[in-house]
């Protein structure tokens, strides 16, 4: 079995649901503390030296970042995130570590020496499956994200993100921006399985990402009147759910209107009881699409037609990789696609923070991701990792 499907088989157990398939690894459960422990194993093996900056990301570094940001001359860092949405697939995040690790294993056995550092980074909360805000991990680090502002939010169990850091043994003392973590990296590369089709009709098992679509999470509240749903009579009811139903409705309208896509992928009702009016109902929206003015037309545009206001959870506008770096690793890798995507990426927030960046993407025959479906033929791993140690020669080289 080759580096990276034996890598990702390692860890395949973890977080696994029996019911579904799929993965359930949320930031700062058992399950992330197992699969943090496995990272940092793996990277000791390779005679890495693991570290942490101030928000719990995980770099595991080949060479003295210090001495070479003093120099002038940062380092080269590839990696992804291990945590997942609910009932993820194997490949969203993991793919992209279990390959930096198999791509430093390869460049170690190959006698490389690299001339600048070369990091392979573990992102906490990618996914914000938990708390709900996506790449929590990258945006605390580049003050994004402000640290009180992270640590306040609540899980579904209603306990803070500071809570659960110190339930998972962790001071907050130091939580927050860390200028000097990122001061280390000179390029970021993240490889990642494509959550899309349109490798999958292609000959190419890797292309290039070229931008990011703009996208954001809002949240609708609704409230209502808790009361039985044998007694109450239709014209006497408040019931929030029917506001619900509306925003889904709607949020396909809106989004078909406009060219982009929209989703209702989470609700909270409460009480939740099968025979009970709810008293208040929360749906998440989360829209995207490539025209950023389109995608900021849909939540007005549900804020008129439900008469209420949405609240802003996270925003993240249109990016664009550095084109130069995207056009000559597609070069360098004998002329491979370069694709967009709709979907979101630590990459993406580190290269709006100025941050030199650049993605890799790998054929997915499903097309489908965050779901047990997402898939990744070992043979396309492995030409991602082909792909991955070459670039890596030459940036790091
Ligand atoms: C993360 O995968 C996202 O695009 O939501
Ligand atoms: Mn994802
Ligand atoms: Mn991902």
């Amino acid at each position: 079995m080759s580096g990276v499907v034996r890598l990702l088989e390692e860890i395949a157990e973890v977080g696994r649901s029996r019911e579904s398939g799929g993965y359930r690894r949320f930031a700062w459960t058992a399950e992330d503390a197992t699969l943090r422990a496995w990272f940092r194993g793996e990277a000791e093996a390779l005679g890495l030296e693991v570290v942490e900056d101030r928000v719990g990301n995980q770099w595991a570094w080949w060479g003295d970042p210090d001495a070479a940001r003093a120099a002038g001359d940062p380092g080269v860092v590839t990696g992804s995130h291990l945590d997942s949405v609910p009932d993820g697939g194997g490949y969203d995040g993991p793919l992209g570590v279990a390959s930096s690790l198999a791509a430093v294993a390869r460049l170690r056995a190959d006698g490389f020496t690299p001339a600048r550092p070369l990091a392979v980074a573990n992102f906490v909360d990618e996914e914000g499956a938990r708390f709900g805000i996506a790449c929590a991990g990258s945006r605390v680090l580049t003050g994004a994200l402000p640290a009180d502002r992270a640590l306040s939010l609540r899980d579904g169990d209603g306990l803070t993100m500071a809570e659960a850091l110190r339930a998972a043994g962790r001071s907050t003392s130091s939580y927050g921006r860390d200028d000097e973590a990122l001061a280390r990296i000179g390029t970021f590369v993240e490889l990642h399985v494509e959550q899309g089709r349109w490798l999958a009709d292609t000959e190419h098992p890797v292309a290039v990402g070229s931008s990011i679509w703009p996208h954001g999470r809002w949240r609708f509240d609704f409230e209502g009147e808790a009361n039985h749903a044998g007694t109450t009579r239709l014209a006497d009811r408040h019931d929030p759910m029917l506001q619900l139903a509306a925003l889904i409705t709607a949020a396909r309208e809106e989004a078909a209107a406009h060219g982009c896509v929209a989703t209702v992928g989470k609700v909270r009702v409460l009480p939740n009881g099968v025979n009970a009016i709810p008293s208040a109902v929360t749906g998440w929206l989360d829209a995207r699409g490539a025209d950023e003015a389109a995608v900021l037309r849909i939540v007005p545009g549900l804020e008129a037609r439900l008469g209420t206001t949405a609240v802003e959870e996270s925003y993240t506008a249109d990016t664009a990789f550095d084109p130069d770096l995207a056009r000559s690793l597609a070069a360098l890798l004998d002329g491979v696609p370069v694709i967009g995507t709709g979907a979101g990426h630590d990459a993406g927030v580190l290269s709006s923070h100025g941050v030199r960046s650049a993605m890799l993407f790998v054929r997915n025959p499903t097309g489908v991701s965050h779901s047990p479906l997402e898939h990744a033929e070992d043979a396309d791993c492995e030409a991602g990792v082909d792909a991955l140690v070459t670039v890596l020669r030459d940036l790091a080289g």
